[in-house]
């Protein structure tokens, strides 16, 4: 059990900071999902996070820093592209794979030579990072709030509900609304001469190319354990199909000018892209709460966002 704080006053930041400092485990808001925060120098609290999530261990979790100054302190060889990168999107959706220096421990890095870095973009994310800062901390490790493989939580009360029977007293959970984003970030893999897309998110393809002025390249495999990569992930209980006809009792998410068909329930009816990123996850989790047993969902088409949209919704349907 722990606590909501749903006043993340500067000073409420301050103490979140410390109980992380103390080897805490504090969710909070970014504006792709909620992240499960621990610090990322701290061997057996990055433990016990794992254990929460019910994640292998072997699996990487990134690394989410207050500022570009700190990305030397995790890696080693930053190639250009990943510089026009980090100035051009963040802070924002974006993780980049880099060689880890040896201050990236195998604990968060899964054993592999890779580090993930991020600097998110939400207040309450960025003011817990520089209070987090300020007492010496490196970096706050953080998956999704979730229990592996299921749904990243996009409230703090979806938190809660998945997370608070495994969560300690001490345990905190900072509540900053809905994510506007609302699903995770883009993950590049700047290990290579060219970007590779590892997940899509909202900084797309389109963006990292006019962004780099190179070609994304196609991933080869080389880089494992990208848990969002597995062909099962980011699924409900309830059985997701895609398809756009639905009988009686089903769950249906479709963009606003598809209509019900007759006798399914409506979940989610967004109007544009970006609404549809930022309810499709309460969607998910709303079938799961009304008890439904599957789930129908017409993806949108398109480039851009709603690539990494039919990519979650391709999982969500186990692939
Ligand atoms: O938007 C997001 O990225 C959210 C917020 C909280 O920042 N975080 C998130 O974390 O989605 P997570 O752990 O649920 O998904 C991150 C993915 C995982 O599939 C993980 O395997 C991959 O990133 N990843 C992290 N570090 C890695 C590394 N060093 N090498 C390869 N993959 C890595
Ligand atoms: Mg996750």
């Amino acid at each position: 059990m722990s606590a909501i704080i749903s006043v993340c006053t500067i000073n409420a930041l301050q103490q979140a900071a410390a109980n992380l400092k103390n080897g805490g485990l504090v969710a909070f808001p970014t504006e792709t999902v909620y992240g499960l925060g621990v610090d990322a120098s701290n061997e057996a609290a990055v433990h016990r996070m794992y254990q929460v999530k019910n994640r292998p261990v072997d699996h990487p979790v990134i690394v989410h820093i207050a500022q570009l100054d700190d990305v030397a302190y995790w890696t080693t060889a930053i190639p250009d592209y990943a510089i026009a990168l980090m100035r051009d999107f963040w802070p924002g959706p974006m993780t980049l794979l880099l060689p880890r220096s040896s201050n990236a421990g195998d604990f968060i890095t899964g054993g592999q030579d890779v580090v993930g870095i991020r600097i998110p973009d939400h207040t309450i994310a960025a003011n817990l990072l520089k209070a987090f800062r300020d007492l010496g901390g490196k970096g706050i490790a953080a998956p999704s709030a979730n229990r592996y493989g299921a749904v990243s939580p996009t409230t703090a009360a979806a938190v809660a509900t998945e997370l608070n029977i495994f969560l300690a007293e001490q345990d905190q959970i900072l509540d900053g609304g809905p994510c506007l984003v609302g699903v995770e970030s883009t993950i590049i893999d700047c290990t290579g001469s060219n970007p590779v897309i590892l997940r899509p998110g909202a900084v797309t393809a389109a963006m990292i190319e006019a962004s780099t002025g190179i070609v994304i390249a196609q991933p080869t495999g080389q880089i494992a354990k990208v848990s969002g990569s597995h062909s099962q992930h980011y699924s409900p209980k309830a059985k997701v199909r895609i398809s756009e006809s639905a009988t009686i009792g089903e769950g249906f998410i479709a963009l606003a000018e598809i209509h019900t068909p007759a006798g399914a329930i409506r979940l989610a009816a967004p109007k544009t892209i970006e609404e549809y990123a930022r309810e499709l996850y309460a969607a998910l989790r709303a079938a799961d709460d009304k008890k439904l047993d599957s789930v129908v969902i017409v993806p949108p088409e398109g480039e851009g966002l709603a690539v990494a949209i039919r990519d979650r919704i391709q999982r969500a349907s186990h692939g």
